[in-house]
């Protein structure tokens, strides 16, 4: 596995794991247990997936255990739209995030979505930073224009935008963006969340087997060497263990290309941000009282 410095000089593991939609408690602290035992060492949850409570507990759980060390874990969590009204309340929401996972700072933390008043949310942050309380901040779902407006106000640029990468929807400019700005890009998605079935596909099964690689790995390999960061899902432990093995083996130029053949632009988008119905369905989510 290799690091990835930011633009505020931290390291930051270019592949994690992700917990979204793995809403049982024991089965996520589990997952969480097995990725570590595998040798992840980023996670990345959300105040909205209602799981840093058990993210928090397979963090001690792990560290009780001796499998590794705080310092050795790279923790991300997200704040969610409806704490992303003011100043205040996207600090109690920081607050609460770190309370949620039972811990003293938190190594990544970013606004969920580019809606409510973001730039409000982004000062809480700032001092959240400043304070030590984050390592480094960010954001997610910040489409080319929208992240160009912000890192032209703001004090302090985002490290990272997490958005959805992988083969069916490229966002070849959106990367070039982000190096514009020093913004590190991480794939949400990375094996298309369950969709487009690339499992099936032949040209990627041809590239797998060339390898002796499966097509997840190809996958997640094809993310990594366009220096983006991956965070894949799995609640299986055979698949979280795969999913971690592809720091042995590079695809060359033209598999890269062919695998990015298959973009289907915003075509390929799982969430319709530009749907005002998605907007006001995340502004409408309550999670918490
Ligand atoms: N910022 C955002 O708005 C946002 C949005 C979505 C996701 N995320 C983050 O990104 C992470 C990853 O995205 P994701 O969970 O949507 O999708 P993903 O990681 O691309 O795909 C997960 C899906 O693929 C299956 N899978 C995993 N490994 C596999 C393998 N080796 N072979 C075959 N199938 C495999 C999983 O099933 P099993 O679990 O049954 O193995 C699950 O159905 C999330 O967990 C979350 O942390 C962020």
């Amino acid at each position: 596995m290799e690091y990835i410095t930011l633009n505020n000089g931290i390291r930051m593991p270019q592949e994690g794991f992700g917990v979204f939609q793995v809403r049982d408690k024991e089965e996520c602290k589990r997952s969480v247990l097995d990725a570590i035992r595998a040798g992840y060492r980023l996670i990345d949850t959300a105040a909205s997936y209602t799981n840093e409570d058990a993210v928090g507990e397979a963090i001690r759980e792990a560290i009780a255990e001796g499998l590794c060390t705080r310092e050795e874990l790279f923790i991300t969590s997200k704040m969610w739209v409806q704490d992303m009204q003011n100043e205040q309340m996207a600090a109690a929401a920081i607050d609460a995030s770190l309370k949620n996972l039972g811990l003293e700072y938190l190594d990544l933390y970013l606004l969920h979505q580019a809606m409510r008043d973001y730039f409000s949310a982004w000062r809480a942050m700032e001092k959240a930073y400043r304070a030590g309380k984050i390592r480094a901040i960010g954001v997610s779902n910040f489409y080319s224009h929208t992240l160009t407006n912000f890192c032209e106000t703001v004090e302090i640029r985002p490290a990272v935008n997490q958005v959805e990468l992988h083969p069916y929807y490229t966002q070849e400019a959106a990367l070039e963006t982000m190096k514009y700005y020093g913004v590190q890009p991480e794939a949400w998605a990375p094996l298309g969340g369950g969709r487009y079935k690339p499992f099936e596909n032949e040209m990627l099964a041809g590239i797998a087997s060339a390898h002796g690689k499966t097509i997840g790995q190809v996958v997640l390999r094809w993310n990594v060497q366009r220096g983006v960061v991956v965070i894949p899902k799995s609640t299986h432990k055979e698949r979280i263990e795969e999913n971690y093995d592809i720091w042995d083996f590079s695809l060359t130029d033209e598999e890269m290309k062919q695998i990015s053949s298959l973009d289907m632009g915003y075509q390929g988008t799982a969430i319709k941000h530009f749907d005002p119905d998605f907007v006001r369905m995340c502004t409408g989510r309550k999670i918490h009282d």
